[in-house]
């Protein structure tokens, strides 16, 4: 790959200002200066320096947000905010998309990434990837909400959701729940509450696979994933 084309993609400046880095000596290959930008070199076993400053290449990234409400899960909109807009520019250079969606007003768990392998891995509804929600509901859930999420509900247009585990960490006026479910249909969680004459007022996503929200992060912010967990999403 040319040494001008990976210096962009990992957000160096435009292709015209890594010339000018490269035509000042600003760039070493294997201990070697480069000047010229056309030079291939191989990213993942040479050695690129720049400014003195290691290169890491790498074709995939993978990041945790906590995301927080108001932020819409989507690469680009014409009026909110979106959760790409929340990136560094070292990493939107790698152009992530967020796999799923969080509604609007959902916390929690988001992974972006630009594996589209991996996401479409995770989206697929044969994969019956399990995803776990926190939510606060207005009313009561009782132990025959849990037996109905476990037998499946009936959503608002007919559809018949597969069975959903439901515990009950506090109930009263206001009950707060953790709920698993292994499908992503719109809405999911706020329709299957609906389903049995309940209303959510707070969702955050805890978990999406292997993968366990990290409670270090605040809301908005994000991390790498680290090699471990990349592994454990990789190998399911
Ligand atoms: N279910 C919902 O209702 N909303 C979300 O954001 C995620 C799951």
């Amino acid at each position: 790959m040319r040494v001008d084309k990976i210096l962009a993609n990992l957000g160096y400046g435009s292709r015209k200002d890594v010339k000018k880095i490269l035509k000042s000596g600003g760039v070493t290959v294997n201990g070697e200066l480069v000047k010229d930008g056309k030079q291939h070199v191989d990213p993942n076993k040479d050695h690129i320096v720049i400014h003195g400053e290691e290169v890491h290449y790498r074709e995939f990234i993978y990041l945790m947000m906590n995301k927080p409400q108001g932020v819409i899960s989507a690469t680009e909109d014409t009026r909110d905010e979106t959760v790409v807009d929340l990136l560094e520019p070292e990493h939107i250079v790698f152009e992530p998309f967020p796999v799923g969606r969080l509604d609007k007003d959902t916390e929690g768990l988001l992974l972006i990434t630009n594996d589209g392998q991996l996401a479409h891995q995770l989206l697929s509804p044969k994969k019956h990837v399990p995803k776990t929600y926190f939510a606060v509901i207005a009313g009561e859930v009782t132990e025959s909400d849990v037996e109905a999420f476990r037998r499946g509900v009936t959503l608002d247009d007919g559809y018949e959701t597969k069975p959903g585990e439901l515990v009950i960490l506090k109930s009263g006026i206001r009950s707060d729940i953790e709920l698993t479910i292994t499908e992503g249909k719109f809405h999911q969680v706020k329709r299957m509450f609906e389903a049995v004459g309940k209303k959510v007022v707070y969702l955050q996503r805890i978990s999406m696979g292997p993968l366990v929200l990290d409670e270090e992060l605040e809301l908005g912010e994000y991390r790498e994933l680290t090699e471990e967990e990349v592994k454990l999403l990789v190998d399911r």
